[in-house]
């Protein structure tokens, strides 16, 4: 069944918001791709749109008017633009509205090895998501371990989300969420601090990728059959 509401997919212009956009309109969810700018939203919309089909739910706008018509809002951008993009969104985002973020610290964003992350006063990207967004909003931590080449790939996308949250409703809406993408089976990863650990893994599998040329992601093995939630 489909999620009653619209996701918001902001920078989703990018390879990984494009990737979780595309397989959120594959599954039947009604998706909106937000950019900086409205037009370059709408190009990656219709694009998702020809590789779906006509029945798609997808449009594109500018990232505040994509967060005032949904409440599931995703945050796929650099962290460079991560704090900045939240001032500038707080007004738009509705009470009750669940953010979920998938930025990675990378040194990347100030010229660093993409292979290493930034140390974040917060704790993590997602910890300073939760000090800027509005009083009344959840912050979830989760997609960071799953890289945009398997999500724009054909085929299901062998990878667990670890899915992290101060807010147990919020966290398993967003565990539904992860398992509209094929095979990624969604696992309770605890409150949103060790979203911490989510982020320095990402820096992990990069270099994993680089060093043996690959596309890795994590599944974790060990816990009961409850623990994996697969649709
Ligand atoms: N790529 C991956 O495999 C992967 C995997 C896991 C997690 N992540 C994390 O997901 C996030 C997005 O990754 P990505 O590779 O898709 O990044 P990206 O291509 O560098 O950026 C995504 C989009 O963010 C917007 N953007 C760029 N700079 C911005 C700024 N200063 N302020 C606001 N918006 C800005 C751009 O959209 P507009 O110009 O259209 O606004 C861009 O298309 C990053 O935090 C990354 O660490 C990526």
């Amino acid at each position: 069944m489909s999620a009653p509401r619209p996701i918001a997919v902001l920078g989703g212009t990018g390879p990984e918001g494009f990737g979780l956009a595309l397989r959120w309109a594959q599954a039947g969810e009604t998706v909106i791709v937000g950019s900086r700018d409205a037009k370059r939203a709408q190009d990656a919309a219709d694009k998702i749109k020809q590789k779906v089909g006509a029945s798609a739910k997808i449009s594109g706008n500018g990232n505040s008017a994509a967060c005032a018509d949904a409440d599931l809002l995703v945050l796929t951008i650099p962290f460079e633009g991560h704090a900045a993009l939240l001032k500038q969104l707080k007004p738009a985002i509705r009470a009750g509205s669940i953010v979920i973020d998938a930025t990675v610290p990378l040194a990347a964003s100030v010229g660093g090895r993409a292979s290493r992350t930034l140390g974040v006063w917060q704790g993590s990207a997602a910890q300073e998501t939760a000090e800027l967004v509005p009083k009344g909003v959840s912050v979830v931590a989760a997609f960071q371990n799953v890289g945009a080449d398997l999500l724009n790939a054909d085929g299901p996308v062998d990878c667990d989300v670890m899915v992290c949250s101060d807010d147990p409703a919020a966290l398993q809406v967003v565990r539904d969420l992860a398992t509209k993408i094929p095979s990624v089976r969604a696992i309770d990863g605890g409150k949103l601090e060790n979203a911490r650990i989510l982020e320095q893994i990402t820096a992990l599998l990069i270099g994993l990728n680089i060093r043996h040329k690959g596309h890795s992601g994590i599944r974790i093995t060990g816990l009961p059959a409850a623990a994996y939630k697969l649709e």
